[in-house]
């Protein structure tokens, strides 16, 4: 199967393409500049072509020239406060670019899979299952959420994969996450505040890349909830990072996220119900002390 990912470069891109090119899949990659990635994939089975996806012509050019089958949007602006305080930048990529993505899919009649969150809902009644109505209470929320409706109503075939709060290690991707953050500030013997409040499902993004993999391959249709299966708040991560690792947990406090004062408004308990990929696709997650293995060996 002929697979387009977009955000090849990111953290959730970089681990796609090794997904998918591990299942033999030929994969065009593609991504804002030059290539970051560093496979070992045999050639012919992946290409990496530069796409900026605000860019309308571009994006029509690059999927009409590669004829994929499937398309996976994964590239966002997915840094809450960030989207908060530069709105039509977040409106760019995240909405129009979806848009032009469509446009162009609808040209060469690919099935399309987007990529979404768990930001798109209030957090008064997590964890949530795919028909919740969403309530988002952030613009990156606000994004995501009408980029969702535009894919519904595309008369494109396609699914949405909504996550929540994704961890690994990418080669490609430098930035930080809440185990290697905690990891490192403990090491050093450094106190940390962590938020206590908040409800999530921590994903895996290899777990992530294999659910959406599986989605690519039959084709699945709707929406589907990829996450982890434990149901955690950022100070149990760093707990449980500071167990794994025998460092001092005393080093460890608990705080309500407003100490924080971010631009952006998180919602407070999300997490997902994961019932429906494990029925349709055989969507399987680690745990997360299984996931902690993975990230810190
Ligand atoms: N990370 C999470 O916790 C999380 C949770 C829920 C949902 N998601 C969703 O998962 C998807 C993947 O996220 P991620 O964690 O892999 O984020 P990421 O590491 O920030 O990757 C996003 C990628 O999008 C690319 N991008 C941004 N603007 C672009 C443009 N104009 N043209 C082309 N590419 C552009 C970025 O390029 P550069 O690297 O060059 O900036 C980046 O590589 C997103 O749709 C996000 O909304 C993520």
């Amino acid at each position: 199967m002929k697979v387009l990912v977009t955000g090849s470069n990111g953290l959730l891109g970089s681990f796609l393409v090794n997904e998918l090119t591990n299942y033999g899949h030929h994969v065009i990659a593609t991504g804002k500049g030059s290539s970051r990635l560093q496979t070992n994939t045999a050639p012919g089975i992946l290409v990496y072509r530069e796409l900026d996806i605000t860019d309308a012509i571009w994006v029509e050019e690059v999927i009409c020239s590669t004829r994929p089958e499937v398309i996976i949007h994964a590239a966002a602006l997915t840094q809450a406060d960030y989207c908060e305080t530069n709105m039509a930048e977040c409106w760019d990529v995240n909405v129009t670019a979806t848009r032009f993505i469509i446009e162009a899919a609808r040209k060469v009649s690919a099935f399309l899979i987007y990529v979404s969150t768990d930001f798109i809902f209030d957090g008064k009644n997590g964890p949530y299952i795919e028909t919740d109505p969403p309530a988002p209470v952030n613009y990156y929320g606000c994004s995501k959420m009408v980029a969702e409706k535009s894919v519904m109503e595309s008369g494109l075939s396609w699914s949405i994969a909504r996550t929540v709060l994704v961890y690994g290690n990418s080669p490609s991707v430098a930035r930080s996450n809440i185990i290697t953050w905690a990891a490192e500030k403990l090491q050093k013997g450094e106190r940390i505040r962590v938020v206590s409040e908040q409800h999530r499902t921590p994903t895996f993004t290899g777990d992530l890349a294999k659910g959406i993999r599986m989605i690519a391959e039959k084709k699945a249709p709707g929406i589907f909830h990829l996450s982890g299966k434990d149901f955690m708040t950022p100070y149990d991560m760093a707990i449980a990072t500071a167990e794994y690792l025998q460092l001092d947990k005393n080093l460890i406090e608990k705080v309500d996220a407003a100490v924080f004062s971010q631009p952006a408004t998180r919602p407070l308990k999300t997490g997902f119900i994961i019932d429906k990929a494990r029925k349709v696709l055989g969507y399987e997650p680690i745990s997360f002390s299984e996931g902690l293995n993975q990230v810190l060996k």
